[in-house]
């Protein structure tokens, strides 16, 4: 079970120092995690739950948990990275929670551009990467992660759980992540070229046909080739075009 002193021993474990806040019930992590930040709050600062009221996704959605079903964390991070490396973060951070999954002896999850871990075409978590940059620099960001353990929810259509112990996968996921974030937040070429190809080697998504929605543009189907040093998604369009997404919706169509 999560708790207090557990979070402690964990981020411990991994060699972090940090603040930690855990609550059995909490609006949203990442709505804690930003005040918290937007306080001064250091990095690796860890905020936990049991269960979220108000949980939040991408493109402004909710998510939702089965409570005490769920791993539902988020952690401050003030990477000193050019801001146009944000979009990596969200790579990183999948990267990271799928091999954990896969280090506790669960499936053999998949990351689907930008966000999404998935088994097969199941979604079983998610990734909400929020930041606010200021005179060019990364002030803050927020990394939250929502994956289902035993028990997906009912409501959401095509969602997946995982079996496992949500206090080992926080423990792995943060060892996992601790190693190298140093290289990564200095903006070293070698280290954020590795997050990508990391994510590239799990990725649901490359080498499918997919097709891209994004608000003010019409739909984009094409061939996703690869993602860039920025994180954005590399889409072969039908002229033969190279497109780079920043941004958006992807479904998979083959
Ligand atoms: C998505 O799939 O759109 C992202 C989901 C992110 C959910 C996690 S749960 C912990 C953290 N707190 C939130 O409110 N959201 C993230």
């Amino acid at each position: 079970m999560l708790s207090t002193s557990e979070l402690e021993r964990v981020l411990a474990a991994a060699g972090l120092v940090a603040p930690v806040h855990f609550e059995e019930v909490t609006g949203s992590t990442n709505r804690t995690a930003w005040d918290l930040a937007v306080g001064g709050a250091p990095e690796w600062t860890l905020v936990a739950a049991g269960h979220q009221t108000a949980g939040r996704g991408r493109l402004d959605r909710t998510w939702e948990d089965v409570a005490e079903t769920s791993l539902l964390f988020s952690v401050v991070l003030r990477p000193a990275f050019d801001p146009a490396y944000l979009g990596v973060l969200p790579l990183w951070a999948g990267g990271c929670m799928a091999l954990a999954i896969r280090d506790v002896g669960g499936p053999d999850v998949r990351c689907k551009w930008p966000n999404d871990l998935v088994v097969g075409k199941r979604k079983l978590g998610g990734i909400l990467c929020e930041s606010v940059v200021q005179d060019e620099r990364v002030r803050f960001a927020v990394v939250g992660i929502g994956v289902n353990l035993g028990a997906p929810p009912a409501s959401v259509p095509l969602s997946e759980a995982v079996d496992a112990d949500p206090v080992e996968l926080l423990g792995t996921f943060l060892t996992r992540a601790a190693i190298g974030y140093d290289r990564l937040s200095s903006g070293a070429e070698g280290a954020l070229g590795g997050a990508v190809a990391a994510w590239g080697a799990i990725s649901a998504t490359l080498g499918r046909t997919v097709r891209v929605e994004r608000p003010g543009v019409p739909p984009l189907e094409g061939h996703a080739e690869g993602v860039d040093i920025h994180g954005s998604l590399i889409v072969l369009a039908p002229d033969g075009s190279h497109v780079a997404v920043s941004s958006g919706d992807v479904t998979h169509l083959r």
